[in-house]
C-alpha cells in the first residue's frame, strides 16, 4: 500500500491515513466522489469534474470543503507527492464524522480523502480489438446522477461481467431500456447511423467523458442524439462502445455473446478514439495505444 494520500488536511502514508471511524461516509456512503486524470501536471477536464462535484454535493446538502482552486492545488500536491506526472486520481468527499443516526447533524465539517496512481489507461488489446458486455438488469436507486459513493449494485454488476469473462456490464430498465453500464456510459450507432445514448436524467450518470465525446462526435459533424437506445436496437445497430475516465472510448464488440454488426470496432468508434485522445494529450508523444489499422478507413 505504498503512496501518499491527503485526509482532510495532512499528506500521509496511506497505512497511516485514516478517518474517524464515525465518518458518515463508512456508515451510510453519505458522500460524493469524482475521478479525474492529470496529465503532465494539469487537471484534464478539471472545470467538468468540479462542475459535477459542485452538483453532487449539493443535491446531498454538503457544502465544499474548499474553493475548486484549492482542491486543484490539493490534487497536484498529491500528484507531486507520489512522484507521478501523470495520474488517476480519487477524491471522496463525506458528510464527516458524528455519532451514528440517520438524521443528518447540520454541523459536522465534511471529510475529504484522496488518493493517486500511476494514470489508468485502457488495456491495449481491448482498446484495439474491442470488448463483451453483459446486460442485466438496473438494480439501482432513482437518483444516479449524483456520484455518490454507495456503489453496491454497480460492484455486483461489475464483478457479473467479469465473471463471464466480460469487461462491462450494461444496466437495462424493464422496457429493455439501456441507461448506462456499471462505470461507464453507453452508447450506440443504430441502424440510421445516428450516435445514440442516454439522454441527461436521474437514471444516469452524466460522466465527463460522455460530456466531452458528444462534442467531439457532434464537432466532427457526426450525426448524434441523446435519445435512449434498448437491447433490441443493438441487435442492429453498426457499433457499440462504452465511455469513461480509465476506459476512455472503448469499442464493444459483442453484447450478451452476440456480435454487434461484424465484431469489430466500427468507423466512427475508431474516429472518436483519435478526436479523445487528441483532446486529452493533444500532440504529445505516442501514448501507447494505437486504434486498428481500420480506424484510417474511418
Ligand atoms: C455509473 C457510471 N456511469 C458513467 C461513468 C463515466 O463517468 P466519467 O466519464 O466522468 O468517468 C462512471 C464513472 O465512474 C460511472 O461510475
Amino acid at each position: 500500500m505504498a503512496g501518499i494520500a491527503y485526509v482532510n488536511g495532512r499528506y500521509l502514508p496511506k497505512a497511516q491515513a485514516t478517518v474517524n471511524i464515525e465518518d458518515r461516509g463508512n456508515q451510510f456512503a453519505d458522500g460524493v466522489y469524482e475521478v479525474l486524470k492529470v496529465i503532465d501536471g494539469r487537471l484534464s477536464d478539471g472545470d467538468r469534474h468540479f462542475a459535477r462535484l459542485h452538483r453532487s454535493l449539493a443535491a446531498i446538502e454538503v457544502d465544499p470543503p474548499m474553493t475548486d482552486r484549492a482542491l486543484e492545488q490539493v490534487i497536484l500536491e498529491t500528484v507531486r507527492r507520489n512522484r507521478l506526472e501523470d495520474a488517476t486520481v480519487y477524491v471522496q468527499i463525506s458528510r464527516g464524522a458524528a455519532p451514528r443516526d440517520h438524521l443528518f447533524p447540520r454541523d459536522t465539517l465534511p471529510s475529504i480523502m484522496m488518493t493517486a496512481r500511476r494514470l489508468k489507461r485502457p488495456d491495449p488489446k481491448a482498446y484495439a480489438d474491442g470488448v463483451g458486455v453483459v446486460t442485466a438488469p438496473d438494480l439501482r436507486w432513482l437518483r444516479c446522477e449524483i456520484k455518490s459513493v454507495s456503489l453496491l449494485a454497480n460492484v455486483l454488476a461489475k464483478q457479473a461481467a467479469a465473471e463471464d469473462g466480460c469487461y462491462e456490464t450494461w444496466l437495462t430498465r424493464d422496457d429493455g431500456v439501456v441507461t448506462e453500464c456499471s462505470a461507464s456510459n453507453a452508447y450506440i450507432v443504430d441502424a440510421s447511423g445516428v450516435l445514440r445514448t442516454h439522454p441527461l436524467s436521474s437514471l444516469i450518470l452524466g460522466g465527463v467523458t460522455r460530456s466531452v465525446v458528444l462534442e467531439l462526435a457532434r464537432a466532427e459533424g457526426l450525426p448524434v442524439e441523446e435519445r435512449a437506445f434498448t437491447t433490441a436496437e443493438v441487435d442492429t445497430a453498426h457499433e457499440a462502445f462504452l465511455t469513461s475516465t480509465s476506459s476512455w472510448v472503448m469499442p464493444v464488440v459483442r453484447v450478451d455473446g452476440r456480435a454487434v454488426a461484424d465484431g469489430t470496432p466500427g468507423p466512427v468508434t475508431r474516429r472518436l478514439q483519435q478526436a479523445y485522445q487528441a483532446h486529452v494529450f493533444g500532440n504529445r508523444a505516442p501514448t501507447g495505444l494505437s486504434v486498428a489499422a481500420s480506424a484510417a478507413a474511418g
